[in-house]
């Protein structure tokens, strides 16, 4: 009946829309994370060359998973207001663990400047925030337009979290 072809075809597209959601709501979590990880090595680095190593690694795989989020919401279809209320949740509690790890980052500096790697933090923390805002960028033009100015509102504080740590590194 074309009826109920016409609701599998809805069906199909909402849990498309769905996913959608919930894939970037995934990938933020992911970045969330390695957020996460990274300050905890950082924050219980003893200052020596080696235990630097871990500290390259995670900064690595949290630049990775920010452009694969990147990727997932430029392929992503508009979200619902419900998909961005999710979305917008998640981004929020990233925000706040990407201000404490800048803090914990910005606190160290003492030691990556006893061992001259400050100006590879201050590079990686540049590639960091230009992925960071191609990511606001690629989830803001997925939203409803009434909730942009939000996103722009939390892109901003993301924005200004790293420009301070890139103050505080921009000089050694
Ligand atoms: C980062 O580490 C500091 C110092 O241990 C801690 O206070 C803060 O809650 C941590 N933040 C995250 C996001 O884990
Ligand atoms: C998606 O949303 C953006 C901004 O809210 C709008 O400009 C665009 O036309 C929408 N695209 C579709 C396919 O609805
Ligand atoms: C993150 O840091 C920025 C810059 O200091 C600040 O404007 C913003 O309010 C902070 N956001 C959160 C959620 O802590």
């Amino acid at each position: 009946m074309k009826f109920s072809k016409t609701l599998t075809a809805l069906a199909t597209l909402v849990a498309t829309a769905i996913a959608d959601g919930a894939a970037i709501v995934d990938a933020l979590e992911q970045i969330q994370s390695d957020a996460t990880a990274l300050n905890d090595t950082v924050d219980s680095w003893s200052g020596d060359l080696l235990g630097a190593l871990p500290i390259t690694t995670k900064s690595t795989s949290l630049l990775i998973h920010i452009n694969k989020g990147t990727e997932t919401a430029k392929h992503s279809a508009n979200l619902t207001d419900l998909e961005t209320f999710n979305v917008a949740v998640t981004t929020l509690n990233l925000v706040t663990a990407t201000n404490s790890t800048l803090d914990t980052i910005v606190a160290s500096k003492p030691k990556f400047d006893k061992l001259l790697l400050s100006p590879v933090i201050l590079l990686t923390l540049k590639s960091q925030k230009d992925a960071s805002a191609q990511l606001s960028s690629a989830i803001a033009e997925k939203v409803p337009l009434t909730f942009q100015g939000a996103a722009e509102q939390l892109a901003a504080q993301l924005d200004a979290a790293f420009e301070e740590a890139l103050d505080a590194y921009s000089f050694f």
